[in-house]
């Protein structure tokens, strides 16, 4: 079966969709995307991701093309004409094609593309053994609450982390955590999870609210404020989350173990918890 994709109004095998040169996600990176994971054929959280998308709309001032009702249609229509139950549908909106220029083009149409793939959650071993990082400080601009296409800066951080056989690298900005390259980050020190608070400094991750949602409601204690770089070094757990690698355990950090070296409880029970929820949440989808 042939991937298919939505290129402004039209579903279409990938290799015949084409976008302008001057298309302004190509010349500026002037655009933001969304990627919702699909359980079952049913996308999860999809109405967290829309609120993100819209967010990310406002913060570059570009309207948003469609609503929320036809967004979710168009969604659901590429999962139907993909293959695989699981998949992760990946769609942007860019500011559309227009003479090079700076500033904002006065009305053009901007560039709506969606695409899925096929879906897979993190290998039982990673998930059993946790997952080798690195760290750096964080250099990307001060809009990360944007998620925008322009991911140069996350593209040079996550390829630090691959030439070091590292998973994902953790940033600090002036001897604070943010964030790693497409992952939110967790610690929990003396039993207390601690995640950096939303700010424009992190993706607002919708795995990020999960995992909170879920300490809170299984009373794990849990604070949102800022952690400087010798907490998260001394820490017990560390852990990442997306939609892609939902929780996964950071068991060493620039080739130094994290507490034993191996997922901690705070981890596992929390990876149990993820994993009842998705089921509880795709169960009354279905
Ligand atoms: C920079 C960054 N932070 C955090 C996340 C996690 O967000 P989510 O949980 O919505 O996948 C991502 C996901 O791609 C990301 O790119």
């Amino acid at each position: 079966m042939k991937d298919i994709v939505y290129l402004n109004g039209e579903f279409m095998p990938l290799e015949d969709a084409r976008i302008p040169v001057l298309d302004r996600g190509f010349i500026f990176g002037d655009g933001v995307y969304e990627v919702v994971p699909v359980y079952s054929r049913h996308p999860f959280r999809l109405a967290e991701h829309l609120r993100r998308l819209q967010h990310s709309l406002d913060g570059i001032r570009l309207l948003n093309p469609l609503s929320d009702d036809e967004w979710t249609k168009l969604i659901h229509d590429i999962v139907a004409r993909n293959s695989g139950d699981d998949q992760a549908v990946y769609w942007q909106v860019t500011r559309g094609a227009a003479k090079r220029a700076h500033e904002f083009p006065l009305s053009v149409k901007p560039t709506v593309f969606m695409m899925s793939n096929a879906m897979t959650t993190p290998p039982r071993e990673q998930v059993e053994n946790g997952v080798p990082c690195i760290t750096m400080s964080d250099f990307r601009w001060l809009k990360c609450d944007i998620k925008s296409v322009s991911l140069l800066g996350n593209c040079l951080a996550k390829q630090l982390a691959v030439d070091a056989d590292a998973l994902e690298v953790v940033m600090f900005r002036d001897g604070y955590l943010t964030e790693a390259s497409a992952s939110n980050v967790f610690v929990v020190r003396d039993g207390v999870l601690l995640t950096p608070p939303k700010n424009h400094l992190v993706l607002p991750g919708i795995t990020y609210d999960v995992v909170i949602e879920l300490a809170e409601a299984n009373g794990i204690p849990f604070e949102a404020r800022e952690v400087h770089e010798t907490e998260l070094r001394a820490a017990q757990e560390v852990w990442v989350t997306s939609s892609t690698k939902e929780v996964l355990a950071v068991t060493s950090l620039d080739g130094r173990a994290v507490g034993d070296g191996k997922p901690g409880p705070v981890f596992r029970r929390m990876h149990a918890l993820y994993q009842q929820f998705k089921q509880t949440v795709m169960r009354r989808a279905a």
